[in-house]
């Protein structure tokens, strides 16, 4: 069988300027997450999911391995924020969709899975999807009733408490009542094993997260100099999240947008947010938006839950 792509939106740079003005007006200043991910950005994302500290992808993983074939099977798995789809296989192999849809903001994951997964699944249809997961999700491809939306790797956590229901939303208006949806969230842990997960000994996290200064300095008109920042991860006891920022090592003055932007030596630029869950909440949450839960599998230390839900 052979893939298409279709691009609904790519992320072009008026997006990233528009999104970067609003993100000045905030304190601390914000750069939102989704463009970390050109092709050296979702590289560098690939190389964090082995690291030894970042326990998040081999974990799910492992719940998936265990849990996949109690899965029931559907005609089309939807991937929201799919990446490279490595997990994807165990559950191509036990939900045995004819059709499998990527969706991504970054057009080279995709790619290289639907390569992949159409050399590996020959049965399988693949149909990729550039697309903003903050835009609206609708049409979905596939069946009413018989699909099921994955969402995988805890990508849910980049969101915070009211984006995170505005998507939640947006997934309940893309799909139809009996849909699936299947969600991976981290859950919260020892402080210290968190805060390693964000900052890996190899450094690779760090270049992941400078990576977009990079992006901005290539994609809009300004002479920001990447390496006048260091990389800090830092747990937020009250939200329950892990923060990425980019803090400014002196006195700065950028050109940007054609703004004069001033920045503080020790001045931070708020990156990512990473929230962690309790199993409860993440429940709590989907039922408020529409989902019945089926049911959550976490691993024997629980680390990460990963929920099915149905969209009534
Ligand atoms: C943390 S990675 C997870 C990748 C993969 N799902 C996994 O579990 O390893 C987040 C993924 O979501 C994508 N992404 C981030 N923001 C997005 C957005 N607003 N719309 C669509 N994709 C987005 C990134 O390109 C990246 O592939």
């Amino acid at each position: 069988m052979t893939f298409s792509i279709e691009v609904r939106r790519a992320p072009d740079p008026s997006r990233l300027a528009d999104e970067v003005r609003e993100g000045l007006t905030r304190t601390p200043v914000e750069i939102p997450p989704k463009w970390f991910y050109d092709d050296k950005g979702s590289q560098l994302f690939d190389d964090i999911t082995e690291l030894p500290e970042y326990y998040p992808t081999r974990t799910e993983q492992a719940i998936l391995d265990a849990h996949a074939s109690e899965l029931p099977q559907v005609g089309t798995l939807v991937e929201l924020g799919a990446g490279y789809s490595r997990k994807t296989k165990a559950l191509l192999e036990s939900v045995r969709p004819s059709l499998f849809v990527p969706l991504d903001v970054a057009e080279e994951p995709i790619h290289d899975a639907a390569v992949r997964i159409t050399r590996d699944f020959p049965e399988i249809e693949v149909r990729g999807v550039v697309a903003d997961f903050e835009d609206e999700l609708a049409p979905l491809p596939g069946t009413d009733g018989d699909r099921m939306v994955a969402f995988l790797g805890s990508t849910i956590g980049n969101l915070t408490p009211e984006p995170r229901r505005e998507f939640l939303r947006r997934v309940f208006r893309a799909t139809a009542p009996g849909d699936l949806f299947l969600l991976g969230a981290d859950l919260v842990k020892d402080v210290d094993r968190l805060v390693r997960a964000y900052d890996d000994s190899a450094g690779v996290t760090a270049a992941f997260n400078k990576n977009v200064l990079h992006v901005l300095s290539r994609e809009l008109d300004t002479d920001l100099d990447p390496d006048a920042f260091d990389h800090v991860a830092v747990w937020n006891a009250e939200d329950e999240r892990i923060e990425m920022r980019l803090r400014a090592r002196r006195d700065l003055t950028v050109r940007l947008l054609g703004l004069e932007w001033r920045i503080a030596a020790g001045e931070e630029i708020l990156t990512e947010t990473s929230a962690k869950f309790r199993v409860d909440g993440i429940r709590a949450e989907l039922a408020d938006a529409g989902f019945s839960v089926v049911t959550t599998w976490t691993d024997p230390a629980e680390d990460f839950s990963l929920t099915l839900a149905r969209r009534l």
